[in-house]
């Protein structure tokens, strides 16, 4: 064998090692499952953390009336003008738009097809058919807790 194809030989063995290994690589980094603190809508697992409405980025929740949308859980809690503290989950279960609270009419909007929803996650307008998943929620001080 001279010199040059056995060059060309390992050349063309060592690269179809580097690829082979990775593509291995790679496809061990997409099927992993992320970890998110309190849980996660999209993996099943339960839902239970605290934020401090005293506190950026939540402090929407300190007023009457105020919501904010947790990303991380996809999960939308708002304060009712009569100080309940509720939360469903914030995707519209028609095509996924993210909701918006209306306190002056105590549902939940979506910008999408105008659906809406009660307070408890019901259809109260279409096209949605399906509810939305309630939380649980309780307050202590500052603190709210946010739960399945
Ligand atoms: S996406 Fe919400 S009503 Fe269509």
């Amino acid at each position: 064998m001279e010199r040059k194809d056995f060059i060309e030989k390992v050349g063309i063995s060592a690269a179809s090692i580097l690829i082979f290994g990775c593509m291995q690589a790679c496809s061990k980094s997409e099927t992993a499952t992320p970890t998110q603190p309190g849980g996660n809508n999209n993996n099943n697992k339960p839902i239970d953390f605290t934020i401090n409405i005293a506190v950026a980025p939540y402090t929407s929740l300190s007023t009457s009336g105020g919501f904010y949308v947790d990303k991380t859980n996809n999960i939308i809690i708002a304060r009712t003008l009569t100080n309940e503290f509720i939360a469903v989950s914030a995707v519209c279960t028609h095509q996924q738009v993210t909701l918006d609270f209306v306190p002056n009419d105590n549902n939940f909007f979506c910008s999408g097809h105008g659906s809406t929803f009660s307070t408890t996650g019901a259809v109260t307008k279409g096209p949605a058919a399906t509810p939305l998943k309630q939380y649980q929620t309780a307050i202590a001080g500052n603190i709210l807790r946010i739960f399945a």
